[in-house]
This record gives C-alpha cells, structure tokens and sequence, in this order.
C-alpha cells in the first residue's frame, strides 16, 4: 500500500481529484480511480486495459521489460527445473509449496477425482466427429455443473476447493476424450496408478489391441510444457474468468469461458496457428516473404506466436521451451523440418527492424506445438492443452477472488458513441 496521492484537474473547469496511489510487492504503482466519477464526473477510456489494471493478485507476477515470471514469487526457470506440474497448481493454489505430506494428499485427491461421470461421455456422441476438441472440452467442462451439486456453493470454501480439484483432475479425462470421440477410437477411463502426465497420455494414445509403449521423455516434456502454462496474470482467459466469477456463477461455468476465451487466435489458440502457418511457410527460403507479409497492414498476415501485450523482451517460457525442441526431438529421435522454419523465422524477425522497433519476441506459442507433434499430439489438440495446464491458473485466480473481501461484480463503463436521444417515428412517416 501507499500513503503517496496524485492530482489531476480539468484546466477548463478547473475540477480536481486527488487520487490514492496504489502499489504492489512488486511492479509498476498504480493510481486508484475507484471514485473519480463521483468526485469528477469523469471515466478513464482505456480498450484492451493497455494500462489499467482490473484486480490486485498474489498468484502471479510478469516484469515484460525484463522477461521475469514468477509463479507465487518463484521464478518460472526454477520450478521448470526442479518441480513439477501438481506441485506448480498446489503451489498457485495455496501461495506455498507443499511439504510432502501435503503433495501427496493433494496427488491422492486428483487422481481420485479423474473420471467423468458416465453420461458425460455421451455427451460426445452428441458431436459430429470433426468437431474441434475445444467446442467439445469447453461444452463438457461447463455440463460438469449439472452433475456435481455438492461443489456449486461459492460461500463455502470446502466446496470451492473440491470444485477446483475437480477441474484440475477432469481436464485430462475430458481433453483425451475429445481427441478419441473425434477419431472414432474408444473413450479411456484414468488409470490412477499412473501420474498426471502419464494417465493423460495413456488416455490419449492407449488403443485396447496392444500394450502403449510410453517414452518418460514423453511424459516429462508435458509436465514441463503445462508448468510453462500454468498461469500468467491477468490474460484475456484468466480476465474472463474473473468476470465471470464476480457474477456468482459457479466453477464450471467459469472455466467453461476461460475455455472460450482461450479459443482465440490472439491468444491461447495462436500456437495451433503457429504449426498452420510454419507449414504454410513450409521451407526456410520462404521465411523473408513470410517476414514482409508479417509487417505489410493490409495483408491481415501476422507472425502467430511473435509479439506479447506485457513482454517487451523474450517471453522466458518461449526461451525455455525453443531449448526443449532440441532435447525432447533429440530424445525421442524426431526430426521436424518445421523446427528449422521456426528457428530461421526467429532470427530473420528479430533483425528486422519492424519487429525490434515493436519489441515483438518470440512467445510462449511459438515453439510449444513443435514439441506436442513430436509427442503425436495433433494440431487441433494444441489449444485443449493449452487449456488443461491453465486450469490451474484458472481456479488460482478463481479461488483468490472469492477469498478476497466486498469483491465487486466487474461492470466496466463506456464512452457512448450512439444516437442523441431521440423520438420514435411511425412506420408510415420513415
Ligand atoms: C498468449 O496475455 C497473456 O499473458 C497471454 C499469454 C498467456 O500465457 O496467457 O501469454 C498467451 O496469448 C500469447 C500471445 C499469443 N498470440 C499470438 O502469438 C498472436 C500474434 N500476436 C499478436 O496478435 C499480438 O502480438 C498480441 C495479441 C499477442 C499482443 O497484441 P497487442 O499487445 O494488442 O499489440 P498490438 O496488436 O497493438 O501490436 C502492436 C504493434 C502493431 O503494429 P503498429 O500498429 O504499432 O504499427 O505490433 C504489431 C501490430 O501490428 N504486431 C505484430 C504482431 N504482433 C503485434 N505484427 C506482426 N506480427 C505479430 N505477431
């Protein structure tokens, strides 16, 4: 907090406001506008919150001009390298890391809440089989309301808990689910002697005619992967999210627009666009035409997975992540030429000046999708995986704000550019 205030005055009426400034552990101090229209009459404009923030939060922290994430003040390059994904949502969770006694309570009570109910599985049958796993995910997240009563109850924090580990345990169930329904193989029940990552991909590649020959490299390049994605402030799905949550709905429903808001191409959905356009680039002696389509404004052509809202420097997840393409291809004795394409893209954009004027780096999506192909995890899965590792996030940010005192519902405001008011004209006079 801080005692500190700011001025502002309207020179043509000469009204003024003085406004608390607001800080934070870390980052930039922030002016507190909660009653400038009561005292001046006056909103602030700011679409796409460019400098506004929405929430204070103690789940996460991002310095973009210095490249920093840190999850509950824990750099993201050490829980990279020495945690693991449960222990990261424990972690984003409970604002601590656990002991192991209270890990391997935490573990038991995922893994024994990974299956769906049995007619949520038919709930698939429903779909035509090319439907896109995130319109099945998303409508199966948010049917999961209609089975579960005993966690709907947002003023009970057992309820809220159990909701979030719910979620964190069904996603897997529900994202494997929607790959097998879509290529017409049978949907797999959790087995719960198998962790987190393993259990997804046995659900996603086991086929009931032969035993699954999983590689641990497989299994612990997604572990990394989904610590990466764990969470990350304010982004447009962990906004919506929050919104959501403000109006009382439940859970489900919550995670079920996350889900939607993560779809979108600018965001969660760039890095299945990142692999369509790679291919369409399909060699790196095309990358330079890619590059002056990227900064021509009336190509409606960007670089999918360059650029970052907050990230002035390297997005550290694309950084960690352009390393593990090496390893885990390398490990699992894959050979992508797209990973080429990707790497000569990268160095031809960051000498370009249109991209360094901008500050536009690699993010975490351009590099992730190269490391699902290689595990045999298709395009269309890219986002639902996405999805599944900012869960966690989700119901950290979730949990956070209704632990938080007098939250208000989010209404923001608008600048009305409409017709003045105005009386109705009878058809025969139009
Ligand atoms: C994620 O918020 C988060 O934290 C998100 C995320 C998370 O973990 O939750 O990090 C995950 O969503 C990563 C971002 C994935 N999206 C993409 O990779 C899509 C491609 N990138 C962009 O569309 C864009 O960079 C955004 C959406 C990511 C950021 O957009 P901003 O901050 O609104 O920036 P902008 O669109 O205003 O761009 C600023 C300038 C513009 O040029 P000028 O008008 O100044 O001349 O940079 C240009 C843009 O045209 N620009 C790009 C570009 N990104 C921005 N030009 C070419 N290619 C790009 N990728």
């Amino acid at each position: 907090m801080s005692d500190k205030t700011v001025v502002i005055t309207d020179a043509s009426t000469n009204r003024s406001a003085t406004l608390p400034v607001v800080s934070g552990t870390m980052g930039d101090p922030a002016f507190d506008i909660g009653k400038l229209n009561k005292d001046t009459g006056y909103f602030t404009y700011d679409p796409g919150f460019m400098s506004t923030a929405a929430t204070k939060s103690a789940v996460t922290f991002i310095d973009g001009d210095q490249g920093v994430l840190l999850y509950r003040g824990y750099p993201i390059e050490q829980l990279a390298k020495q945690s693991n994904f449960l222990e990261v949502a424990y972690l984003l969770i409970n604002g601590e890391l656990p002991s192991a006694a209270q890990f391997q309570t935490f573990e038991h009570d995922v893994t024994h809440h990974t299956m769906m109910r049995e007619s949520l599985k038919n709930f698939f049958q429903g779909f035509h089989y090319d439907a896109h796993p995130m319109a099945m995910s998303m409508a199966a997240v948010g049917s999961l309301a209609a089975f579960y009563h005993d966690s709907l109850d947002i003023n009970d924090p057992a309820q809220r808990k159990l909701a979030a580990i719910r979620l964190i345990a069904k996603m897997p169930t529900i994202a494997a689910a929607a790959y097998r329904y879509s290529i017409g193989w049978p949907i797999r029940y959790p087995r719960n002697n198998l962790e987190y990552c393993t259990r997804f991909l046995h659900m996603m590649f086991e086929v009931p005619s032969e035993p699954l020959q999983l590689s641990p490299v497989a299994a612990k390049a997604l572990d990394l992967l989904f610590i990466l994605h764990a969470d990350h402030e304010q982004n447009a799905s962990t906004s919506t999210v929050r919104l959501v949550g403000s109006t009382g709905a439940n859970p489900y429903a919550c995670v079920a627009a996350g889900i939607a808001a993560l779809w979108g191409p600018a965001h969660g959905g760039a890095n299945e666009a990142v692999l369509k356009m790679l291919a369409e680039i399909g060699d790196a002696k095309n990358v330079g035409k890619a590059v002056e389509r990227a900064k021509d404004k009336n190509s409606g052509f960007r670089l999918m997975g360059f650029g970052h809202r907050v990230y002035k420097n390297f997005d550290p997840r694309a950084t960690i992540i352009r390393e593990m393409c090496h390893k885990v291809l390398a490990d699992l004795n894959v050979s992508d030429p797209m990973l080429d394409v990707a790497m000569e893209l990268e160095a031809a954009a960051l000498k370009d000046s249109y991209f360094v004027e901008r500050k536009l780096y690699p993010n975490v999506d351009f590099y992730s999708g190269i490391i699902y192909k290689a595990l045999g995890i298709p395009t269309e899965m890219f986002t639902v995986m996405f999805a599944i590792a900012r869960t966690a996030g989700w119901v950290a940010h979730w949990l956070e704000q209704h632990e938080t005192p007098d939250a208000k519902i989010g209404r923001p405001r608008q600048i009305y550019t409409g017709a003045p008011t105005r009386d109705y004209v009878d058809v025969e006079k139009r």
